[in-house]
């Protein structure tokens, strides 16, 4: 370690010296006098995290002129590999996946970026941002040197990294620092070598001036399988303890050079079942200026959480998906609002720097546009031909979402009943193998619903020969920790009663496609009309127009379902989430404006799995002003461990 600081500072002494010499822009660490250096100034940089794959792109400049209000000088955010190439070679970098156009708004704003590209970005973002693709190798050991996940990463890097070199710091733009990996120390395989190549391999596109990092929990356990030679090691932890305790632990691996918190948690993450989590503002308050007071870098995490809009959200090991607000009780919420620990964080930094003078941006105006009635208009068996775009595929055993080339959203299994059920019958995922929840029907009429390490077992009943249809349900995959490896649909064999179910036919359905072109239209929905606890999963259609004479309208608003269960609802073709009121905490999804149209009726569609309350009572969704993300939890579904986020 001590010879390392020599070298490097030997490094840093050239940089200066050809910074001297020619008067360009630079940024590096100085480690003699423990800092960043920025065009040979001393530099601390005070950061908060903005992932723009969970902002509508029209609102990243006016996240980003927040944070640069609230005295930030700098952003920190990832870039989430599946979000990008969604099958092998297939890159999107427009529209809301725009990632230069992000960069150059903060940069025209006057802040600096902190990149994180991963491979693996955590982020309570499925997969914690590796492509499901990856998984075609059943064995794969994702985060090593398994050639094949590094043949993909290679690719990958080859293609983002030579975009991201212009916008680094000493080329013209924002960029100052790099992250390799993320929190490699936490994940069990501890593969020096891989580290060694990712940084290899970031270094041969980015160049040797390029500043290099890694980010790990401050423990020595962490920092030891995370922090390598050549790229300097830095810590996370959140407020409330003991700041230069946790500084010691960097302090451990890189003696010399800048005091730096990657993950200064400023909230916190939600689960689906568990109760909505807060972090005090005044503690967070407290922690900040201690750590402004030594002198050390900072990045809040998040500063603006956003939205895991369609099915982007993670999940948490045992199973626990993350939902669809990524509020993460951050200084602005979920829709960009200020709020009292936005302007708390602003008093604090007020201390340290001169923050920009000018008014703040204020909220945005959120309408209700009320209650929207909704219309049944198809059941998934229904409109199976419209949905399964690529027709049925027959397997003696089920088949994974990827064997089925699929990556999200919903695939139909379906097979027969091998005898007669004329009393209950168990049906069985004796391996817990349904990932993640499936919702069961035999000869349309529905059973109940199995779910991920929760319920293995139902009772159903029917006879020999009849249709055995499971809706099967991606909720996210694993973002974190062990199981990444996270295989959908039925990955294990089902029983009925001692039987084991085959003869199986899958149909890929492709909703989000039939859903925008506005194939899913009204048929005869035959009977079902006596309500049952649950009911077909249904498409219901509504619509509703922009009041006139109101100014400035469209605004945004949030969405809730009264009654409803758990599904996915769309507004116009876009997939806005997924709604589980009946399990919480969130119970409205945020609408952004920019979803909404004045010149057309707003088309509102949703996927209920289990029953809509439109037998009993009122069928209708609504749109109110005000969000709701802390309901009270169902005790049955109360949990939890200790989970670590980012
Ligand atoms: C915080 O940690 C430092 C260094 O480990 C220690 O010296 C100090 O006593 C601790 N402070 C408190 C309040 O526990
Ligand atoms: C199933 O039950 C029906 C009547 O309920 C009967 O006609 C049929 O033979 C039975 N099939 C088998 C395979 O037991
Ligand atoms: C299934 O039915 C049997 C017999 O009625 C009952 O004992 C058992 O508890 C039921 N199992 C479930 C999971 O409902
Ligand atoms: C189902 O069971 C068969 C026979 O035991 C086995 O070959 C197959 O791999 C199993 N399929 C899954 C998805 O577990
Ligand atoms: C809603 O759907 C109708 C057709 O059903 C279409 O005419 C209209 O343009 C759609 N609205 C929007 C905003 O796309
Ligand atoms: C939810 O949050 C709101 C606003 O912060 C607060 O007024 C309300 O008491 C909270 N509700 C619960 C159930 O915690």
């Amino acid at each position: 370690m001590i010879l390392s600081s020599f070298l490097r500072i030997g490094a840093v002494v050239l940089v200066l010296l050809g910074n001297s010499l020619g008067a360009l822009r630079s940024f590096s660490i100085d480690y003699k006098n423990d800092c960043f250096r920025k065009d040979g100034e001393e530099f601390r940089y005070i950061s908060g995290s903005i992932h723009y794959s969970r902002i509508p792109r029209v609102y990243w400049k006016d996240r980003l002129l927040k944070m640069y209000m609230a005295g930030l000088n700098t952003i920190q955010t990832y870039v989430p590999w599946n979000f990008h190439e969604p099958s092998p070679s297939q890159y999107i970098f427009n529209g809301d996946r725009d990632l230069e156009h992000f960069l150059q708004l903060a940069q025209d704003i006057g802040l600096l970026v902190i990149l994180r590209p991963g491979p693996y970005v955590c982020a309570e973002w499925d997969m914690g941002g590796l492509p499901a693709w990856l998984l075609m190798k059943k064995d794969i050991v994702l985060r090593s040197l398994d050639p094949d996940y590094i043949a993909a990463v290679d690719t990958w890097m080859g293609k983002l990294l030579p975009m991201m070199k212009p916008f680094l710091y000493q080329n013209g733009g924002p960029i100052i620092s790099v992250q390799v990996e993320n929190e490699y120390g936490s994940y069990f395989t501890c593969d020096y070598n891989y580290m060694r190549h990712l940084s290899k391999l970031f270094r041969g596109h980015l160049g040797e001036e390029a500043v290099l990092f890694t980010t790990d929990g401050a423990g020595l356990g962490y920092l030891k399988c995370g922090s390598i030679q050549g790229l300097y090691a830095t810590v996370d932890f959140g407020p409330g303890g003991n700041v230069s305790a946790a500084f010691a632990a960097q302090r451990h691996v890189e003696p010399r050079g800048p005091l730096v918190n990657s993950e200064f948690y400023a909230g916190w993450l939600d689960h689906w079942g568990s109760h909505h989590s807060t972090v005090s503002t005044a503690v967070l308050a407290k922690s900040l200026n201690e750590i402004l007071a030594l002198s050390a870098n900072v990045n809040l995490y998040m500063f603006i959480g956003g939205t895991n809009f369609g099915y982007w959200n993670g999940a948490n090991n045992p199973y626990a998906p993350q939902p669809t607000s990524y509020d993460y009780d951050a200084p602005l919420t979920e829709a960009g609002d200020l709020t009292d620990k936005y302007f708390a964080i602003r008093e604090v930094i007020k201390m340290y720097r001169k923050i920009p003078d000018g008014p703040i941006p204020p909220s945005t105006p959120k309408y209700a546009y009320g209650a929207v009635k909704m219309t049944k208009v198809q059941t998934v068996m229904s409109a199976l031909e419209i949905l399964s775009f690529s027709g049925p595929v027959k397997s003696i055993h089920p088949m994974s979402f990827i064997e089925l080339n699929q990556a999200f959203g919903f695939v139909l299994y379906r097979t027969k009943l091998p005898v007669n059920c004329s009393s209950p019958t168990p049906l069985s995922s004796p391996l817990n193998g349904v990932h993640d929840r499936a919702y069961v029907s035999v000869d349309g009429v529905p059973m109940g619903v199995l779910e991920r390490d929760k319920v293995l077992t139902i009772n159903i009943t029917g006879s020999s020969g009849g249709q055995v249809d499971l809706l099967v349900e991606n909720m996210g995959r694993i973002n974190y920790g062990r199981g990444m490896n996270d295989f959908k649909g039925l990955v294990s064999n089902l029983t009925l009663g001692k039987d084991v179910l085959s003869g199986w036919t899958m149909y890929s359905l492709n909703i989000d496609e039939a859903v925008s072109k506005g194939l899913i239209q009204q048929t005869k929905v035959p009977g079902s009309s006596q309500p049952t606890s649950f009911s077909l999963p249904a498409f219901y259609r509504g619509s509703f127009l922009i009041p006139d004479g109101i100014p400035n309208l469209p605004q945004d608003t949030y969405v809730q379902f009264p009654g409803w269960i758990k599904g996915q609802v769309w507004i116009n073709g876009v997939n806005l989430g997924r709604y589980w009121p009946s399990r919480g905490p969130q119970v409205t999804l945020f609408v952004p404006a920019s979803v909404l149209s004045t010149a057309d009726p707003n088309n509102v569609t949703v996927l209920e799995l289990e029953a809509s309350p439109c037998t009993t009572g009122p069928c209708v969704v609504e749109f109110t002003k005000t969000p709701i993300l802390n309901a009270t939890v169902s005790s049955a579904h109360c949990q939890r461990l200790f989970l670590r986020g980012g």
